[in-house]
């Protein structure tokens, strides 16, 4: 359990909880505020958007944990909000909405867009909506909503104050979150993990207790000897994962590196050290990273296992578990199938350069300095947009 203090529509709510629960749970369960509502559960539909530091992010793919000491405003916090209002009394007057189940989310969304676009046109709207689903496919009447919303707005004096730098959670620079006064984000123990100095006193055992866990496995066609020869080189391992390079070489397991991901508009490079440790006799590894974003108040801590077992004298199966934690504004992206999916597609490429630089031959998938993981994740993405609208 955990203790958490969040500010909550202005009111300061502390409480203990568990670290694996969401923080749209935690808002509709412990704090009775139904209003954000829970749809995809994957950070796809925007049905659970609400403010966090004053920014919209997935309320559903957001850790609690992660959330502590920010401010939170969810639907209920807008009464009296004169925009809010307005935006309400043109969703009825332009049929905005149907069953109404999206419609918590497209308000919060429609806010930002007349808070930060006074002069939107409809492509403009079209565009900012477009993270929000709506399964009665009413954009018509919303789209109508929110135009006339803004020019009622315009000719209004009491115009919501634009938040600067506004966007997804975690795509602005510290600065822009320090503006906003925004709670610091990170734990001292996490600012910490980015120097190599202090990498020993990251909490490895809250991360094997907490962390997220993915497991994937695969088989290439060389024996157990030459792929575990291979896994000794760190820089040739970090060169078959797109986004990834070492920046210093390997001194008494010790590392520093570099992953360069983009996930629509969030670009993040998480910097930080690699500590690596082999069983020969076992075929086994394990690799422990911790690192923070250079472009926003995000760390990342991360334990790695893997194994080489040989399930004939010339093929190789390898197994790699991973363990990790993210805190401050991309906490949000640590739930979902949306990371398993990423996971999923990176073993795949992983597991092909893996063979072609095993072979001898050019890296099939060339290494990318970024890692766009929205282009990695966007067919499994279609795939769970496609099973929210047929959820009858
Ligand atoms: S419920 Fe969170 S994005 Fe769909
Ligand atoms: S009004 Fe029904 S989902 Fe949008």
């Amino acid at each position: 359990m955990k203790a958490v203090s969040l500010v909550i529509n202005g009111k300061q709510s502390e409480a203990t909880i568990e670290p694996r629960l969401n923080l749209v749970d935690f808002l509709r369960d412990h704090c009775e505020l139904t209003a954000t509502h829970i749809g995809c559960e994957h950070g796809v539909c925007g049905a659970c958007t609400v403010l966090i530091d004053g920014v919209p992010a997935r309320s559903c793919i957001t850790f609690t944990v992660a959330a502590d000491r920010a401010a939170i405003t969810t639907l209920e916090g807008f009464a009296g909000d004169p925009a809010m209002n307005t935006l309400r009394e043109a969703f009825a007057e332009h049929h905005g909405l149907q069953c109404g189940f999206c419609t918590p989310g497209m308000l919060m969304t429609a806010r930002d867009i007349v808070t930060r676009f006074p002069d939107a046109d409809e492509k403009r709207i079209r565009m900012e909506l477009a993270g929000n689903l709506c399964r009665c496919t009413g954009y018509v009447g919303i789209v109508k909503a929110i135009q006339d919303a803004l020019v009622k707005l315009k000719a209004a004096p009491a115009l919501p104050q634009a938040v600067r730098g506004i966007g997804p959670a975690g795509s602005h620079p510290p600065a822009v979150h320090k503006e906003r006064g925004a709670a610091p984000a990170l734990s001292g123990r996490a600012m910490a993990a980015a120097s190599t100095e202090n990498f020993d006193v990251v909490d490895w055992a809250a991360i094997e207790r907490e962390g997220v866990e993915l497991q994937q496995s695969f088989v290439v066609p060389f024996p157990r000897a030459d792929v575990w020869r291979f896994f000794a080189d760190l820089g040739h391992v970090t060169r078959c994962m797109p986004g990834a390079r070492l920046t210093t070489p390997v001194q008494g397991g010790r590392a520093e590196g570099e992953v360069t991901v983009k996930l629509g508009p969030i670009v993040s490079a998480f910097q930080g050290v690699l500590d690596v440790a082999r069983d020969d006799a076992a075929f086994r590894g394990t690799v422990r990273g911790a690192g923070r974003d250079s472009r926003s108040p995000s760390s990342a801590r991360a334990i790695i296992r893997y194994s080489i077992d040989a399930p004939d004298v010339s093929s190789s199966q390898v197994g790699v578990t991973v363990k990790f934690l993210l805190s401050g504004p991309l906490a949000q992206f640590s739930r979902g199938g949306l990371v398993k999916d990423i996971a999923d597609q990176l073993t795949r490429v992983f597991a092909r350069n893996l063979e072609a630089r095993l072979s001898g031959k050019p890296l099939q998938d060339h290494q990318a300095q970024t890692l766009d993981a929205g282009a990695v994740a966007r067919s499994a993405l279609w795939a769970r947009i496609r099973s929210f609208f047929m959820r009858t």
